[in-house]
């Protein structure tokens, strides 16, 4: 089982651009291992506890119930319009979700990897958090950015982090694809030797924090929001889903045929992600076969910049859906990023890598494909029977392409896959352009040199559509309807050879997949 979870979403406003990256590169990587004819399961959903979101709820003065119902459903509404197909849902609210962090909370102090002790120190009212000394500025004092700063004494929670830090860095040292793409490993490690002495504080007094998951054996406490969120990884997997299991009781999903992948953003990796989870995992007693592969993407910038509330530069995905479709949308998000790497999201890009990529390339390759199989042989496809260099040339381009298709996507690197898949489209063209269909048209002693060239663009589109379709699903149902093949939709990467379209199979009508994006004065 190949078991993928992104990070779940804070409810604390509305889904943005790099909530939306990440979620289609995850639905474009599971529709891509079921291509390969792999089970998998995706996992995603939303963090709904926490200081935000309870302040958030307060000044519109509605319960955090209220408030994380609302904003729950625009990312369930994003991920709909955008053919985001998880198969497991994540609520932090959810009841099982509580059952298996309290659980978990129960094994970790009875395993005596929790204690209680008290910390004095200076708390930044604004942000809700104790400072340490690496919090001064330059002058050694707390700048303007943490607001009101008071000296505090508090009781609370500790997990014992520094005790699994010697395990974690070790892990990590001996685990190639711990952490993907591996420049993010070096930043985890170099984390791991600066963090390690330090435990982690899992809890908030009530006084402070009421909207979180109680600490089942001190119930003035509710639990850290990270320490609850992660573990949404395990309990939507069924993980403690019998309070009296066993233990380990690995759930189904996360399972040691295919370890879990998690995807996240680069600002989660450290601490919250390679320290914390690895940890608490690891203090679970999951073995290391068992540890999640954490896939770490880049961020979407905005001129350079951040996007921010303050800056006013968030971009909403559903407007942008709308205005472009979803399928764009889509494709820009994976094709013009790598995957690791930060990319600056730009709309004139969006359109021109659509206009030229989709709509001038393939979607030309398409029409003319179909158009002249339609006009020429009234949709008949056969081999024909004349064949030249130019048609084993377009015929290795293909197999070239698949190989470097599934090579790219296996190491999650989508924008590389259609690439690939790209180079193929630009050499069908060229052999259309070379080949001349239209002329073969005219002389009926050119009849079969005129269907073999046709079959060979017909064939291209049919596999193109197999492998496009992870990334552009409507897209390629389209095509495989206009080709009359409605088989495609259940053809994987294993079955793709050559010969997709049966001999003597006639084609269906032919209609534009990719409108070019003309930009008019309201756009
Ligand atoms: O961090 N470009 O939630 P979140 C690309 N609830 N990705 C971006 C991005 C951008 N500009 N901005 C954010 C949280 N992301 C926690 C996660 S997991 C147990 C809990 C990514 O809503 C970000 O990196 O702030 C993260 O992976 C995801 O969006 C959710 O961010
Ligand atoms: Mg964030």
């Amino acid at each position: 089982m190949f078991y993928l979870t992104t990070a779940i979403d804070y409810t604390n406003g509305s889904p943005h651009i790099g909530h939306a990256y990440e979620k289609v590169l995850a639905d474009v990587i599971i529709r891509y291992r079921r291509l390969r004819g792999d089970e998998a399961f995706f996992l995603t959903g939303v963090d709904q506890h926490g200081q935000k979101v309870q302040q958030t709820a307060e000044k519109e003065g509605v319960h955090p119930a209220t408030f994380v119902k609302r904003t729950t459903k625009k990312f369930l509404s994003l991920w709909e319009k955008l053919g985001v197909e998880y198969d497991g849902w994540a609520e932090t609210t959810d009841g099982r979700h509580k059952a298996c962090v309290q659980a978990i909370l129960t094994d970790l102090q009875e395993k005596g990897e929790l204690y209680k002790k008290t910390h004095s120190g200076f708390y930044s009212v604004r942000q809700e958090q104790f400072l340490t000394d690496r919090d001064r500025d330059g002058s050694g004092n707390f700048g303007p950015e943490w607001g009101e700063v008071v000296e505090l004494a508090e009781e609370n929670w500790y997990f014992k982090l520094s005790e699994h830090t010697g395990w974690l860095k070790q892990y990590l040292e001996t685990t190639a694809d711990a952490v993907i793409p591996s420049f993010r490993k070096s930043e985890l490690l170099n984390a791991v030797e600066r963090n390690s002495g330090t435990d982690l504080c899992i809890s908030r007094p009530k006084e402070r924090l009421r909207w979180g998951i109680e600490i089942p054996f001190d119930t003035g406490f509710v639990t850290y929001v990270w320490f609850d969120a992660l573990i949404n990884y395990v309990s939507f997997a069924g993980y403690r889903a019998a309070p009296d299991a066993e233990l380990p009781d690995f759930a189904g999903l996360w399972t040691t045929d295919e370890r879990p992948v998690h995807i996240i953003g680069k600002d989660i990796l450290v601490p919250a992600h390679g320290i914390y989870w690895l940890c608490m995992l690891h203090a679970m007693g999951f073995p290391d076969e068992l540890m999640p592969r954490l896939l770490v993407h880049g961020w979407w910038n905005i001129r350079g910049e951040k996007m921010s509330k303050s800056l006013g530069n968030i971009i909403d995905p559903a407007e942008l859906a709308d205005k472009f479709g979803v399928e764009a949308l889509r494709y820009y998000l994976v094709r013009d990023i790598v995957t690791g790497k930060d990319s600056d999201f730009d709309l004139d890009r969006l359109v021109m890598l659509y206009n030229t990529e989709l709509a001038n390339e393939l979607g030309n390759l398409c029409n003319r494909a179909l158009n002249m199989s339609q006009r020429f042989t009234d949709g008949l496809i056969t081999r024909g029977g004349i064949f030249t260099d130019a048609d084993l040339e377009l015929q290795t381009s293909l197999s070239e392409a698949t190989d470097a298709y599934r090579v790219a996507m296996d190491e999650f690197d989508v924008s590389k896959g259609l690439e690939a898949l790209g180079r193929h489209v630009v050499h069908c063209n060229q052999y259309a352009e070379r080949m001349k269909p239209w002329e073969l048209n005219k002389d009926p002693e050119k009849k079969d040199r005129l269907a073999t060239v046709l079959q060979h663009l017909a064939e291209s589109v049919a596999h193109c559509a197999v492998m496009l379709s992870p990334v552009l699903p409507a897209a390629a149902a389209k095509l495989a309807a206009q080709l009359n093949l409605p088989h495609l939709a259940e053809t994987g990467l294993p079955d793709l050879h050559w010969g997709l379209i049966p001999e003597g199979h006639t084609i269906g009508k032919p209609k534009p997949v990719f409108p070019k994006i003309i930009i008019g004065e309201d756009t």
